[in-house]
């Protein structure tokens, strides 16, 4: 990939940044800020280097049907806060996103100033699937900027036009978030040190078909918690309660289970559950074992067996990664899976094992729970765009940044 310092001499140029701030927002508060937090490296570099620095980012997943619509809920302005805070200087936010004060907001900046555009999923060309749609608005991107610096891992594996079209119209390079994630997380999918442990959580198995089939390939272990774990107790025909459950994935499971005992891998699933009368972070719940769910509970965390099961499998491993929370964790009632999970991954890092935490999701509860981040080899701030590296596909974001 193309870096920073091979574009040459950027003081006074515009360089246009695509970054990652899809951060959790309740109401206007930003409830985790590790996306802004990771974007700052590459953008202090521009900014010491004397670049005329402009922000794309998105938010959400606002549904423009023509035209730039400006939603106020998807609005940047909460995360340009953040940022100017975090930079310690302030950051102007255009209201359009390649119009009127999109130009006026660039032509303003001096050098080492930094200002960001407005949502670019306000525009629906952004995510079209009609090329000559993404073009045009890579184009009026490409129009504000001399240089394009791709940095928000979190959307590399999106063919959009701020990721991937305008890469191909202006001098472009890889920032340093999103060589650091790459680099990481090949040490997980080229020639991992073995043994390598993949803890797999997160509500659906659906989301993360890609990843278990090839993991079946390649991964020495696969610990299995979540709300998709129920579908796999189900697919060993085990009760499941009112607990999620994905019907149409079982027979896809099934086979993921033939396979990982043909291939050597060994599946970990949790040995207990805790089971609630309801999904509330008050409900009353109970320690049951995993094979006997009562048909009237709903399963929302691994118990405490199964947490130290999962920390034993992960003590040993020298590559670990890890997706997707344990449990419901934002209830504190059921975050001690997840806890455990987190711990033991901790101590296999402090033996000598690589770690990495990937998805928005495992990423926040670490920080939620209190762990420290230092603890872990690497976290990543991408979600699906860690899961299919992990996958062993090739991201257009990334693709179209080769030498
Ligand atoms: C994410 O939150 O995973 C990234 O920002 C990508 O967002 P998307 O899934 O809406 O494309
Ligand atoms: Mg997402």
């Amino acid at each position: 990939m193309k870096t920073i310092d091979q574009l040459g001499d950027l003081r006074g140029k515009r360089v246009l940044v695509r970054s990652d701030f899809n951060v959790p927002l309740d109401g206007t508060t930003i409830t985790d800020d590790g996306r802004i937090v990771a974007a700052l490296p590459t953008l202090t570099k521009l900014l010491d280097a004397g670049a005329r620095v402009v922000v794309t980012a998105h938010l959400g997943r606002p549904k423009p049907v023509d035209g730039f619509t400006f939603e106020e809920k998807y609005s940047l302005a909460p995360v340009t806060a953040r940022l100017g805070e975090l930079l310690g200087k302030p950051v102007a936010l255009a209201s359009d996103l390649t119009g009127e004060s999109a130009q006026a907001t660039v032509a303003g900046l001096g050098d080492g100033e930094i200002a960001l555009l407005e949502n670019v999923r306000f525009d629906p060309r952004e995510t079209s699937k009609v090329d000559a749609d993404r073009e045009a608005l890579a184009g009026e991107l490409a129009g504000l900027a001399d240089a394009f610096v791709s940095d928000g891992f979190g959307v590399v594996h999106r063919k959009q036009a701020s990721v991937y079209d305008v890469a191909k119209v202006l001098p472009a390079a890889a920032g340093d978030l999103v060589l650091k994630e790459v680099e990481s997380l090949s040490r997980a999918t080229t020639d991992p040190q073995r043994p390598y442990a993949v803890v797999l959580g997160g509500s659906k198995v659906s989301d993360k078909l890609g990843v278990i089939a090839n993991l079946l390939t390649k991964a020495d272990r696969l610990l299995i918690g979540g709300g998709m774990v129920f579908t796999f107790l189900a697919a060993k025909g085990l009760p499941v309660g009112k607990s999620l459950l994905e019907e149409d994935q079982i027979e896809t499971v099934k086979g993921y289970l033939t396979t990982a005992e043909a291939n050597g891998v060994e599946i970990v699933l949790p040995t207990d559950i805790v089971a609630a009368d309801s999904f509330a972070a008050d409900s009353p719940h109970e320690v049951v074992a995993a094979d006997a769910i009562p048909a009237d509970k709903i399963g929302l965390d691994i118990g405490p067996d199964s947490g130290e099961l999962f920390a034993a499998k992960l003590a040993d491993a020298k590559t670990i990664a890890w997706n997707g929370p344990m449990g419901v964790f934002e209830f504190p009632a059921f975050a001690d899976g997840t806890r455990a999970v987190a711990q033991g991954i901790i101590e296999a890092t402090a033996n000598g094992g690589f770690s990495i935490v990937g998805g928005g999701d495992s990423a926040a509860a670490v920080r939620r729970l209190g762990f420290d981040e230092a603890g872990f080899s690497h976290i990543s701030t991408g979600g699906g765009a860690s899961l299919e590296l992990l996958e062993g596909k090739t991201l257009p974001g990334i693709a179209v940044l080769a030498d």
